[in-house]
């Protein structure tokens, strides 16, 4: 039997400032480069989720030593030159940026070692790395022509590659950089829309060179990497979901503390922006790495808006909770262009479409994305997970503005990205509790 929480609220109202977990994407990098350069990397603000522990547990069967002390990691590797073959399989769980990037990884390694995954995972498409990497020489075999886990990667000897990328996708562009630093020549990678850049960003950290021009990256291959420490700042993609909550709730006020601020994922602060609510930036630091900053997000009257085209990679993850804010926005809400959504955790356009309905809301699922009409006031009522993350924390929020409570099927998914989300969500709407 699948577990239910139920999510209630009276008249909430959210006040005062929040720190949000680490970030995931960037999380997930720290480890893996902290395990391809040889030496001490010291990890702070690490996200201790799900998913980013997955990755921590492959390093170590690999022969990477990690010590984590709640959100401090420290990774002391041999390089990524002297890892060694695993005896067991290699499990991503839930996690595609795990299992998509260790595929570029582990294919210019010296190791031989089978990816598996979780059921979602497992149905996910893995051909859109497997391709790329197996014209740059590596030897990836699984069933099904290599679109799903579980796949065998044995480490080969890799050429370069001039790559267009068919979906703006930082998995598969991370996943051919991380190839192409151990390949001979290099590795150029063109993308239509600019999807994430952390790998990038991390990989100059790490003292490797690469060319950012545009939408093209390259990467001369033969790289060594040297170790160094890394700050993981907010994961902004958690913080939507309380900065919807803080622009729907009538009264509410809102300050993130230390939240990236990198250009490729704050798509979610120009739609706020673009629907009313009110967003200021109030401090922005680390201009060299990954920027973070202050943002206070207070409540407005919302109206709908389009989101399409360029902005869809810098807000892909937040599209649920930005479905949920236009069910209380006056007018249409028109998302296109994020055919991506039908192959995350879960088909999130059909979730979010089939689970909003339950509520009365008036949504309409599209090829590729959604149409929303609003205002509606929503009814309680019993939503599923999914088993995906951000459909549960989606459900969660929408309690703050339903009618009645909402039971949520499978909640225990939420600790993929936000291990202490309802603690949090109790915090921010009992400081909101006026005496
Ligand atoms: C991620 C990239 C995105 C995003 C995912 C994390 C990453 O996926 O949805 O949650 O860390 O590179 P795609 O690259 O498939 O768009």
């Amino acid at each position: 039997m699948l577990e239910m929480k139920t999510v209630s609220f009276d008249k909430p109202l959210l006040k005062g400032s929040l720190k949000v977990p680490g970030d995931k994407s960037i999380s997930h990098r720290a480890i893996m480069l902290g395990s391809i350069a040889e030496g001490r990397t010291s990890i702070s603000g690490f996200l201790d989720g799900e998913d980013c522990l997955r990755t921590i547990d492959i390093f170590e069967k690999l022969g990477v030593s990690i010590e984590r002390h709640g959100t401090d990691v420290v990774v002391e590797s041999p390089g990524i030159k002297r890892w060694t073959s695993p005896k067991e399989e290699l499990y991503a769980g839930n996690s595609g940026t795990t299992a998509r990037l260790m595929l570029g990884i582990l294919s210019g390694s010296t190791v031989t070692s089978t990816l598996t995954g979780d059921d979602s995972l497992s149905k996910r498409p893995m051909k859109r790395v497997t391709t790329p990497l197996q014209s740059m020489g590596s030897s990836i075999s699984g069933e099904e022509g290599s679109d799903y886990l579980p796949l065998t990667i044995v480490g080969s000897k890799l050429d370069g590659i001039d790559y267009s990328m068919p979906v703006a996708s930082a998995q598969v562009k991370s996943a051919i950089l991380f190839a192409g630093l151990n390949a001979s020549g290099e590795t150029v990678v063109r993308e239509d829309a600019v999807s994430r850049d952390h790998t990038e960003r991390m990989l100059k950290q790490f003292g490797a060179e690469l060319q950012q021009e545009g939408n093209t990256v390259r990467i001369k291959g033969g790289q060594t990497l040297a170790a160094t420490d890394v700050k993981v700042p907010g994961d902004i993609s958690s913080a939507a979901f309380f900065m919807a909550a803080a622009a729907m709730v009538e009264g509410s006020e809102v300050e993130f503390i230390d939240v990236g601020l990198n250009p490729t994922r704050t798509g979610i602060i120009q739609v706020l922006r673009q629907m009313g609510a009110g967003v200021e930036i109030l401090e922005k630091h680390g201009e060299t790495g990954e920027p973070y900053g202050v943002v206070k997000v207070s409540h407005a009257t919302l109206s709908g808006t389009e989101i399409s085209g360029e902005i869809i990679p810098t807000l892909i993850d937040e599209l649920p909770i930005i479905a949920l804010m236009a069910t209380q926005a006056a007018g249409k809400t028109i998302i296109k262009d994020a055919a991506e959504l039908r192959v995350k955790e879960t088909d999130r356009i059909a979730a979010v479409t089939d689970e909003l309905t339950k509520l009365g809301a008036k949504v309409e699922a599209t090829e590729d994305g959604m149409i929303i009409e609003g205002p509606t006031r929503l009814s309680g009522g019993e939503l599923k997970s999914y088993g995906d993350h951000r459909i549960g924390m989606m459900a969660a929020v929408a309690a703050l503005v339903s009618e009645g409570p909402i039971h949520i099927e499978d909640p225990s998914c939420i600790a993929i990205s936000y291990p202490n989300f309802f603690d949090h969500l109790t915090r921010l709407v009992s400081a909101g509790i006026e005496e």
